[in-house]
């Protein structure tokens, strides 16, 4: 089942359902603010102070940062523009009981064009079941080759901060952003203090383990990811969070960021894709 909705301010999304799971995507960025499995129930934090309005980030779920990550290109927002771009809701289909697929698009534009000059479609297609599978598909229709940064920023909703353990990125180089050093990862990664990494040369599977649940995630198409927790001071500077909020997600962004940043040619597609068990 699928029906459009609209809040009291016009932001407008879809709502999904079938007998696996549901889900609700925001027209403005292609951004899924819910996700819910029979089994496990909420899969992302969503803040309870998210600006829904457009032109301003929601804060949780997944946004999609595109076509730069972070200030990787210093001469666009921070995590890009299309988090905050109305997308075209281009398709569903229903594939079974259990799963549903829908197609969103975002094409150049005067406005688009006028923060980064490139000519591109973009396509997100989210396939919703008991698994959640995100892809993302750039389009170069421009003349000119560009460079692209990008990510799924998601932020998943734990017990508490300190019940998590994510497996997969021992013995990986890793950029401290808060630090600004390079080093190895040493071991599994739990959280007890801020945290602001990027990963590199990542080609595993990544396991979050939070009490008796367990997450997922398998990445195509890009190696990098970012683990991002803000904990006590920095969440208190955050739009659009409560000061306690840190303590109820972990991000866990599947990226082609910082070094692996990839360059498109025209007429070449770059697919990023990200498989949540
Ligand atoms: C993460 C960055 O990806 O996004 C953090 O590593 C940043 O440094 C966070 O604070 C949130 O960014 P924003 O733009 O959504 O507030």
């Amino acid at each position: 089942m699928l029906k459009r909705k609209t809040f009291e301010n016009g932001f407008q999304y879809l709502e999904v359902k079938n007998s696996a799971a549901s889900a609700k995507i925001a027209l403005q960025g292609a951004h899924i603010f819910e996700y819910k499995r029979k089994a496990q129930g909420e899969l992302f934090y969503l803040s309870e102070t998210s600006d829904f309005a457009l032109g301003k980030a929601i804060r949780g779920g997944v946004p999609i940062c595109w076509p730069s990550f972070g200030l990787n290109n210093p001469d666009l927002p921070q995590h890009g523009f299309a988090r905050v771009f109305l997308f075209e809701y281009i398709s569903s289909s229903e594939m079974n009981a259990t799963t549903t697929q829908l197609v969103f698009g975002l094409n150049d534009s005067a406005k688009t064009l006028s923060l980064w000059n490139y000519k591109f479609e973009l396509r997100f297609i989210v396939t919703i079941s008991d698994t959640l599978t995100m892809e993302l598909q750039t389009l170069n229709k421009d003349t000119k080759e560009f460079t692209l940064t990008q990510a799924f920023h998601s932020y998943f909703k734990v017990s508490d901060i300190s019940n998590i353990v994510l497996s997969g990125l021992d013995t990986k180089p890793c950029f401290d952003t808060l630090t600004k050093k390079n080093t190895l990862q040493n071991g599994d990664i739990t959280v007890s203090e801020e945290f602001d990494k990027v990963f590199q040369e990542v080609d595993t599977i990544l396991t979050l383990q939070d009490k008796d649940k367990i997450i997922t995630i398998q990445n195509e198409g890009s190696s990098s990811v970012v683990v991002w927790n803000p904990w006590v001071e920095k969440c208190k500077r955050m739009n659009a969070m409560q000061d306690d909020d840190y303590r109820e997600f972990i991000c866990i962004e599947s990226a082609n960021a910082f070094e692996d940043f990839v360059v498109v040619k025209p007429n070449e597609t770059q697919i990023l894709k990200t498989i949540i068990l």
